[in-house]
């Protein structure tokens, strides 16, 4: 019998649901929300109503694209949290429906679980996946975190951010440029043309493998604030080299932790996750850094790196596998790590 596992996620501003059967990737279906681009930042009411707009036919062409009816799923997976409540409610309750209407089980997944497997989604069989343990740095809006992956079912944190996430950083020094909203992919663009060396940002001292990022966000500021008083342009002026900057200095702030945990913990696999790890300077510096240390790098293709439902139902794969089904009286959650 095949196993067929449909996932759902609704965590933010995403609806997406995604096919795996046999542990093969059949379809993966994204419908983003371009309504928060007006308003600086995610709009939770407004994500909340899209996705219940977005949630029948983003299923309904996951399974299409599948060449599958309802009734050949053998569980259903969904995220549980973290997130925006009322967004995973959309999910939850949608996920919930489903399985009670067909009479399969229900499989609840972590967000962050998701991240970290989604480079176990095989869209071919022969399509290589890390070996266990591995370290996976988890970068997004929300989440910053160094992760000892031991199994998919045993994941240990070993750092995180004590405050803003890298992606926030992001955002946040975007929001101030004048860049529209999410701005990482704007800094990351403008980067490109930019002097990564013309501006100093102060960089944490923190012990061990928790980052900080709203120091950075504050030297950022100030070194705005000041240069506007003599140069009312100086942003329009000097704005590849702004964020080459903050681009190289985000990236160095999270490679040195995570040098440090690879060297701690003597893994030789590394992987990177979550919405920043789509960032191109990253990337460059994760494959750089990797082949200096004699570790093999995992980097996710860009469509696996954002919220998406293929992760969730690799993550409920696994504990389909196991046997973990969840309960239907779950609630989501909005808070959690690991
Ligand atoms: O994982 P994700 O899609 O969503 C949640 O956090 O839920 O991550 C979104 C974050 C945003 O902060 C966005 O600015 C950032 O990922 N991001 C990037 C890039 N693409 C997305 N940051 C830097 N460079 C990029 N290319």
């Amino acid at each position: 019998m095949r196993e067929i596992i449909l996932g759902i996620e609704s965590s933010c501003d995403d609806t997406s649901a995604a096919i795996i059967a046999d542990g093969i990737l059949l379809s993966n279906i994204i419908a983003s929300q371009s309504v928060h681009e007006n308003y600086g930042g995610v709009v939770p009411e407004l994500a909340s109503r899209m996705h219940q707009q977005n949630i029948v036919p983003t299923v309904s062409e996951a399974l299409r694209q599948a060449g599958l009816n309802p009734g050949e799923l053998s569980a259903i997976a969904y995220t549980r949290g973290p997130g925006l409540l009322g967004s995973l409610h959309v999910g939850t309750s949608f996920a919930k429906g489903m399985a009670i209407g067909l009479g399969i089980p229900l499989i609840d997944v972590n967000h962050l679980h998701g991240h970290v497997l989604s480079h176990f989604v095989k869209e071919k069989d022969d399509d290589e996946t890390p070996e266990f343990p591995f370290i996976c740095l988890l970068v997004s809006g929300g989440n910053s975190q160094i992760v000892l992956v031991k199994s998919p079912y045993d994941m240990e944190i070993l750092g995180q951010t004590i405050d803003d996430a890298a992606g926030e950083a992001f955002d946040k020094c975007a929001k101030v440029m004048g860049l529209p909203y999410p701005g990482g992919p704007h800094i990351d663009k403008l980067a490109k043309e930019g002097d990564p060396s013309k501006f100093k940002f102060s960089r944490p001292h923190l012990p061990g493998l928790d980052y900080s990022f709203s120091g950075l966000k504050t030297s950022f500021l100030y070194t705005l604030r000041d240069a506007i008083k003599e140069d009312p342009d100086f942003i329009e002026n000097n704005k590849a080299d702004l964020c080459a900057s903050l681009q190289a200095t985000i990236v160095r702030i999270l490679l040195d932790k995570l040098e440090l945990a690879i060297r701690q913990t003597g893994v030789k696999h590394v992987a990177i996750g979550g919405g920043v790890s789509a960032n191109s300077g990253m990337r460059d510096a994760v494959s750089k850094l990797c082949e200096r240390l004699g570790v093999k790098a995992w980097i996710p293709a860009r469509k696996f790196t954002t919220d998406n439902a293929a992760m969730v139902a690799m993550a409920g794969w696994y504990k389909y596998k196991n046997n973990e089904f969840s309960d239907i009286s779950l609630p989501p959650f909005a808070r959690t790590s690991i």
